[in-house]
């Protein structure tokens, strides 16, 4: 499919890409794989929306951007996922300044943190990771759809393989609470969403793609106590050969954040990727479904079409908004 691999850089991806004249909003922009996708993207001349809920974050982000890309083009705007006025403040903002989109990469996200519900009530980790970006991505869709060729990337990840949708108890408000569980829950979301959105927009020239990025030492594991990790452990011992974390698996190799990025980078402009609108896409490659989920392996569950609408019909009850447009 690409000649690229897991090891390939956001530079190599980028490699002869002019994004001059793109307007590229990304979530999350503020750390990590966000600011990396910022840095390379910027760097081809693409004009950059820097979403994150903490202002003096973004703004060090930006700093460290233009440090290495002098003249990078960086609007910074305030975005908590966890908050859905904040989300349609964020999106009539932007919409009285830009009317086009080229490529919203959705790419914020939390895992593994302690029981706790987002300013509407949500679940953290599904209200975060997939129904702030669900209600962002419906506003924005009017500019989206303006945008000949536009792109919606979701962060997903290998740990999807965790958990499905329990669409009898999403909140988890009648099973116990088990950070693995929601963050798996919120992941298999994000791939579920871009299959829904590519069928729903690919008419309209819109088409989204859901990532795993691989294993990157970044803030993200900031609630990775030990008590967490001991519980996945655990599972693994429980489970077996199952999930992406099996013990006798070869051990786990990280990337570095300049690997890591590459993938979303690639799926928010690569032209060969024009005929596969709603695949999950690992190592700069498309998934393999049943493969191995540490890399690109995607379990059936998170690309099912049936799935993929009635999560869809959920998130526009949560959100109390539809985006037909
Ligand atoms: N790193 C990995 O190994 C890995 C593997 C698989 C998938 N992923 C996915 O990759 C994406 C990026 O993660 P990362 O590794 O770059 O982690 P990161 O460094 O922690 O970055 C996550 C970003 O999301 C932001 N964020 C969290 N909650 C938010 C909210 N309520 N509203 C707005 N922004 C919010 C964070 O802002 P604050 O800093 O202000 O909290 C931060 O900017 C995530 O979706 C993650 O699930 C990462």
């Amino acid at each position: 499919m690409s000649h690229f691999n897991e090891a390939s850089t956001t530079d190599q991806v980028l490699e002869g890409v002019d994004l001059s004249g793109k307007r590229i909003v990304i979530t999350g922009a503020s750390s990590g794989l966000g600011e990396q996708s910022a840095r390379a993207m910027s760097s081809k001349g693409a004009s950059i929306t820097m979403a994150a809920r903490n202002p003096e974050k973004n703004e060090a982000a930006a700093s460290r951007i233009r440090a290495s890309v002098p003249g990078a083009d960086l609007e910074l705007r305030t975005l908590d996922l966890a908050n859905l006025a904040s989300i349609r403040s964020f999106a009539k903002d932007f919409l009285a300044d830009h009317d086009h989109i080229d490529v919203l990469l959705n790419n914020a996200g939390v895992m593994v943190c302690p029981y706790g519900t987002t300013a509407d009530g949500f679940e953290m980790q599904l209200g975060t990771n997939h129904i702030g970006h669900f209600l962002l991505t419906g506003l924005l869709a009017p500019a989206l759809v303006a945008t000949p060729g536009a792109r919606v990337v979701a962060l997903s990840s290998g740990a999807h393989g965790i958990a499905d949708i329990d669409y009898d108890d999403p909140m988890f408000e009648r099973r116990d609470y088990n950070p693995w569980d929601a963050y798996g829950q919120s992941k298999t979301a994000n791939a579920l969403f871009a299959v829904e959105l590519d069928r729903r927009f690919r008419d309209k020239g819109v088409h989204a793609f859901s990532v795993h990025p691989g294993m990157i030492m970044t803030e993200l594991a900031r609630h990775m106590t030990p008590e967490v990790m001991a519980q996945m452990t655990q599972r693994v011992q429980d489970e077996g050969d199952k999930s992406a974390t099996s013990s006798d698996a070869p051990a786990m190799t990280f990337k570095p954040v300049e690997a890591g990025a590459a993938t979303q980078v690639w799926a928010a402009t690569a032209p060969e990727l024009e005929e596969h609108g709603g695949m999950y896409l690992g190592d700069c490659q498309l998934g393999i479904e049943g493969g191995d989920m540490r890399t690109r392996g995607v379990q059936s569950y998170a690309l099912d079409a049936e799935s993929a609408a009635k999560l869809w019909s959920a998130s526009e009850g949560w959100v109390g908004q539809s985006f037909d447009l």
